[in-house]
């Protein structure tokens, strides 16, 4: 990557300091504080990641806290312990044995209060469920359901026998669970007959029936959770219902010591490849950076309600929905549904009738309420929030002004929080009683990240120049491996460049060491914090019969961040047509998911491309947002075709 001219000034140059009632309460009080404790969590990784692991329960202890052959890292070598013991038993016994664990609300509008106690229990059963269907140690579990309590039941009842979770969000469709089921070799499949999104039922269940019908070989049984309680098929001798399951086993269920490495999860996300990626995440280091993070970053206390809006079918869910504040010992609250449901008011609502203290969402969401003005949010007492939290994309300042002012009242930190699927835990925010916040900068690395911005060859470039987001040295909650696939590990994370794990992102760092995050550098598009392939979307439309080549690129888009837009070119005796473009949306919608649906389908004779048959994204990115293209065309193979692709009229 080349460097880039230094960034334009900011709009905003307002420094937002902690209040010093803040900074006095939190963990982390002040800069030369957080700085101190940084610097010997980068120089000694060993002495400070083994400080914070004993935090936790571990029923053997380690013998040494890193063993890194690069790439492959070890963390907490020969220490056994159960995530899930660390969530829910070691609270037992101690004030937050009744304490509400995880607060839900249904979309239409049910609430209910699960204690550490109960949360426990109920894992217990569900963890027997699983054992009377023959899941063992080390076996892949498909989980693809709403935002229900259960989901977090059945993440946890896997952790607790060392079964290998992987959670599909609820917005993918049959093919994408299939793919996932064929990856992993998953042997069940847990889900709900429907969930509840903005009024209307979601037929989860269906969508694993078509994903079972053809081209599985590995899935025994199908546990089904009655959400909604609409019609679904159920198939004898492989469809179970969650509830009858239950009541034939006990709740006694000790947890599996499990070795500090043994994996936890594996979380597809989206690569520059047609084929997404399974991340793999393992116990100990996981847990760690989990719990380590929720701690110091959102400063969790006992008597805070943390909401984080964040779907379970993703990294944030997995980390600080369930096991960063469960580890905490926190109260962790969920809510099914849509923001905007059935009134604009919702979120507002909730954290009025809860008394929510903490509130961690995502930009886009930020710009959604932004838009529907704050009318409806006047009308809810949001005094009880102490803090904020953002995570997912860039925050423009303006953005971050009114989440400010309009949410926190002008009294909350916000902690801009950069991370990644891989990373498995946040790695940049400003720690918020430490350090100031400026508006749309992520802030400092946090404990143990070595982050830093790099040309090329590796070299750091200076303050304000634009460069490569790298990461210097192992952490513990990193990624170990994409399933199945270490080559294609070792040569998307650390073949870049010696040493360094790449992020995939170009950012650039202020004189005072603030990261400013720029977005993607691979062929990953970021919709309304939702990463999606450029490859996957171009290979769900060449799946279509009409298409004979199409290139995917995305668009600023003032809501979602960026848009998905297409350029398609047709079969030779196909013609271009309103209806056709409607039908490769569905398309699409069908092979990936609602959450790839194209916002714009253009049709084209040729796509522009080099000599050796490249596309040039460059050009389409520039046509996509109707700018002027410039910059070095003489490779193109054919100029003529550029004018073409520049409107969406057929
Ligand atoms: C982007 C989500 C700017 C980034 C936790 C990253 C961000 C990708 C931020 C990971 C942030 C995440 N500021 N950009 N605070 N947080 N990103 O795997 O491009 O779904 O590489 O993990 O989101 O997305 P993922």
């Amino acid at each position: 990557m080349s460097k880039k001219p230094p960034a334009p000034p900011q709009t905003e140059k307002r420094v937002f300091k902690p209040s010093r009632e803040f900074s006095k309460k939190a963990r982390i009080g002040s800069l030369q504080q957080y700085r101190e404790l940084w610097e010997e969590s980068v120089k000694r990784p060993d002495k400070f990641w083994a400080r914070e692991a004993s935090e936790l329960v571990w029923d053997t202890k380690w013998s040494k806290v890193l063993e890194w052959k690069e790439p492959f890292a070890k963390w907490f070598v020969g220490g056994k312990l159960n995530v899930s013991e660390n969530c829910l038993d070691r609270h037992l016994g101690t004030p937050r044995q009744n304490k509400a664990a995880i607060l839900w609300e249904g979309e239409p509008g049910e609430k209910r209060a699960l204690t550490y106690q109960q949360l426990h229990r109920e894992v217990c059963r569900f963890a027997n469920v699983l054992k009377s269907h023959k899941v063992k140690k080390g076996d892949r579990i498909i989980i693809y359901m709403p935002m229900v309590p259960e989901a977090a039941i059945a993440m946890l009842a896997c952790a607790r026998i060392g079964a290998i979770h992987s959670v599909v969000f609820g917005g993918f469709s049959a093919e994408a669970i299939r793919d996932r089921i064929n990856d992993s070799q998953a042997v069940l499949v847990i889900t709900c007959d429907g969930g509840y999104r903005r009024g209307s039922v979601v037929g989860l269940k269906r969508n694993v029936d078509d994903a079972l019908k053809e081209g599985v070989e590995t899935i025994r049984n199908v546990i089904v959770y009655k959400r909604t309680g609409q019609d679904v098929t159920m198939q004898a001798g492989r469809d179970l219902w969650w509830h009858e399951e239950v009541e034939k086993v006990d709740a006694h269920c000790p947890s599996t010591p499990l070795d500090s490495e043994h994996p936890l999860f594996i979380l597809y996300t989206s690569g520059s490849t047609g084929k997404p990626k399974g991340i793999l995440h393992t116990t100990g280091g996981y847990m760690t950076g989990a719990y380590t993070t929720c701690k110091y970053v959102f400063d969790l206390r006992d008597e805070d309600v943390y909401w984080c809006t964040a779907d379970i079918g993703w990294v944030t869910g997995h980390s600080y929905l369930v096991y960063g504040p469960l580890a905490c010992g926190a109260t962790s609250l969920m809510y099914e549904g849509a923001p905007n449901w059935p009134e604009n008011d919702r979120f507002w609502k909730i954290i009025e009738d809860y008394r929510v203290t903490i509130f961690y969402t995502a930009p886009t969401a930020i710009r959604a309420f932004i838009r529907w003005g704050d009318e409806c949010i006047k009308k809810h007492n949001l005094s009880s929030l102490r803090l904020l939290g953002t995570v997912g994309e860039p925050i423009s300042p303006d953005a971050w002004n009114w989440y400010h002012s309009v949410i926190g009242g002008g009294n909350c930190p916000i902690v801009d929080t950069w991370w990644q699927t891989e990373t498995g835990s946040i790695m940049i925010t400003t720690l918020p009683g430490a350090a100031s916040t400026k508006p749309g900068s992520a802030g400092l690395p946090f404990f143990g990240v070595d982050a830093a911005i790099v040309d090329d060859d590796g070299n750091e470039v200076p303050a304000n120049t634009g460069g490569k987001l790298v990461i210097r040295q192992p952490w513990p909650s990193m990624l170990r491996n994409i399933h199945g696939d270490k080559a294609r590990y070792k040569k998307t994370y650390w073949g870049d460049i010696k040493g360094m794990y790449l992020a995939g992102d170009g950012a650039r760092r202020d004189k005072d060491g603030y990261f400013w995050i720029e977005g993607r550098i691979d062929d990953v598009l970021n919709v309304a914090g939702h990463r999606i392939g450029t490859n996957e979307v171009e290979s769900a439309l060449g799946s279509h019969p009409a298409v004979a080549e199409a290139a995917v690129v995305g668009r600023p888009d003032e809501l979602k961040g960026q848009a998905v837009v297409c350029f398609v070119t047709l079969k030779m005796d196909i013609t271009a047509t309103p209806q056709l473009r409607e039908d490769l949306r569905k398309h699409v919608r069908h092979v990936i998911g609602p959450v790839a649906t194209p916002d714009d389908i253009r049709f084209a004779d040729a796509l522009p491309k080099t000599r050796s048959g490249k596309i040039i994204r460059r050009l389409l990115k520039q046509i996509a947002s109707g700018g002027v293209v410039s910059g070095d065309t003489s490779t193109l193979e054919d100029l003529s075709i550029l004018a073409k692709l520049g409107s969406s009229e057929d």
